[in-house]
C-alpha cells in the first residue's frame, strides 16, 4: 500500500531511533520571530542530537516568490545563518548550507521536472492559494509552479527519510512521495520515500493577538533587544475586557495567557490563571514573568549572537563545510538516479 503518510504528530522526543535521515530547510525571507523558533527550530535542534541532519536555507525557493525583489537576498541569507546558529543550530552536530551551494540539487530537480505531470502541480493547493493571497506581483511563473518538483528535489537528493515540517508543508511533501512513486514506477526502486515529521505547533499569537506572522508585523523577533521585548509585550493586547487593573481578567481570551502556555511552567502559570482571574495581579506583573521566561530563550540567544555575528570568516567557513557535506551525498545520489535512468554519468562513460 503506497497511501498518505499517517499525518499524526510525531514529536523529536517520541521518534523511532533506527530513523536515520533528516532533511529540512527554510526560505531566506529575514529574521526568525518566535513562531518560527516555535514551529521549526527548536525540533530541528532537538533532532541534530539523535540524528543525521540536513538544514538548509531554500534560496532558490525564495526566487519563485520574489523574483523581482532580490536585492535584500543575502542580507536575509546571513541573517537566518545567524538566527539558526544563535539558536542552537551546531554546524559540528548538521550539516548547515545554502542550497544554491550545491548545484546538483538543480540537475535532480531537472529530471524530476521531466517526469512530474503538469496536472499535478496545478491541482497543488499553494499554487491557487498564493497567487491569490499575494498581492502585486505575478506568480504565473514556470518557475512557481514547480516549486514542489525543486522540494521534491532537495528532500530525495540526501535520500532523507523524515522531513520535519508545519502542517502547511505537507500537501508538498505528498507530492514529493508522488514523484518518488513515478520515478521508482519508471526506473526502479532506489531512493527512500520520505515520511513528514510533523512539528507540534502550539499556538503562538502575536502582539496583535493573531497569528504571529511577518506579513501581520506583530513579530517579537529572535533578535530583538530585551527592552525591545519588554517594549513590545508591555504594549501586547489582553483580554479586552480586561480594561482597569481592579477588572478580573479571563485568560482563555488572553493572547499574552497564550504565551504563557509555552514559556511558563504549569505551576506559575496556575498562580497567574488564578490570580489574572481574581484581579490578583495586574497585566504589566503578568506580562513581566513572560518576559522574564522568554529572555531565558533570548538571552542565550544574544550571547551567542555577539560573539558570531560579525564574524564573517565564521560563518562563510559555516556554509563551505556543510555545502561540502551536502555535496558528498548529492553526488551519490545523482550517480545513482543516473544510472537508474540510463543516463550517462559523463561523456560516454
Ligand atoms: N517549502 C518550504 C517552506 O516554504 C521550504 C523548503 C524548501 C523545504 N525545500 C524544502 C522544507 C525541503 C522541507 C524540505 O517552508
Ligand atoms: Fe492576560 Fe495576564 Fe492580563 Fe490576565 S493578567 S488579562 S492573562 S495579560
Amino acid at each position: 500500500m503506497t497511501g498518505k503518510p499517517d499525518p499524526t504528530v510525531m514529536t523529536a522526543s517520541a521518534l523511532p531511533s533506527e530513523i536515520g535521515r533528516i532533511v529540512s530547510g527554510i526560505q531566506p525571507s529575514g529574521k526568525l520571530h518566535l513562531g518560527n523558533y516555535m514551529g521549526a527550530l527548536r525540533n530541528w535542534i532537538e533532532l541534530q542530537d539523535r540524528y543525521e541532519c540536513f538544514y538548509f536555507i531554500a534560496d532558490w525557493h525564495a526566487l519563485s516568490t520574489n523574483y523581482e525583489h532580490t536585492g535584500s537576498l543575502r542580507t536575509n541569507i546571513r541573517e537566518m545563518l545567524i538566527d539558526w546558529i544563535s539558536l542552537g543550530l551546531d554546524p559540528a552536530k548538521s550539516a548547515i548550507f545554502l542550497q544554491s551551494d550545491v548545484r546538483e540539487h538543480a540537475e535532480l530537480y531537472l529530471l524530476f521536472g521531466m517526469i512530474t505531470p503538469v496536472s499535478w502541480l496545478l491541482r497543488n493547493p499553494t499554487y491557487k492559494d498564493q497567487q491569490e493571497q499575494i498581492e502585486n506581483r505575478d506568480l504565473a511563473m514556470y518557475g512557481f509552479l514547480g516549486y514542489p518538483v525543486l522540494q521534491t528535489a532537495d528532500i530525495l537528493m540526501y535520500r532523507a527519510d523524515h522531513v520535519p515540517i508545519g502542517a502547511d508543508q505537507l500537501p508538498h511533501l505528498e507530492l514529493a512521495r508522488e514523484i518518488v512513486r513515478r520515478f521508482h514506477h519508471l526506473y526502479g526502486p532506489v531512493i527512500p520515500e520520505p515520511l513528514p515529521l510533523l512539528t507540534r505547533t502550539p499556538k503562538l499569537p502575536g502582539l496583535d493577538g493573531r497569528k504571529m506572522s511577518k506579513s501581520y508585523g506583530n513579530c517579537i523577533f529572535i533578535s530583538d533587544s530585551a527592552e525591545v521585548v519588554w517594549d513590545k509585550l508591555r504594549t501586547m493586547v489582553t483580554d479586552p475586557q480586561r480594561v482597569r487593573r481592579k477588572d478580573p481578567g479571563n485568560p482563555d481570551v488572553c493572547p499574552v495567557f497564550d504565551l504563557h502556555k509555552v514559556f511558563t511552567d504549569e505551576p506559575t502559570r496556575k498562580l497567574i490563571d488564578s490570580g489574572c482571574r481574581s484581579a490578583g495581579i495586574g497585566c504589566i506583573e503578568c506580562k513581566g514573568y513572560l518576559k522574564e521566561n522568554v529572555e531565558v530563550l533570548l538571552g542565550e540567544t544574544r550571547k551567542r549572537r555577539s560573539e558570531i555575528e560579525s564574524d564573517s570568516a565564521f560563518l562563510e567557513k559555516v556554509l563551505r563545510e556543510g555545502a561540502q557535506k551536502a555535496r558528498s551525498e548529492a553526488k551519490k545520489t545523482l550517480a545513482i538516479v543516473r544510472d537508474a535512468m540510463k543516463l550517462p554519468q559523463e561523456g560516454l562513460s
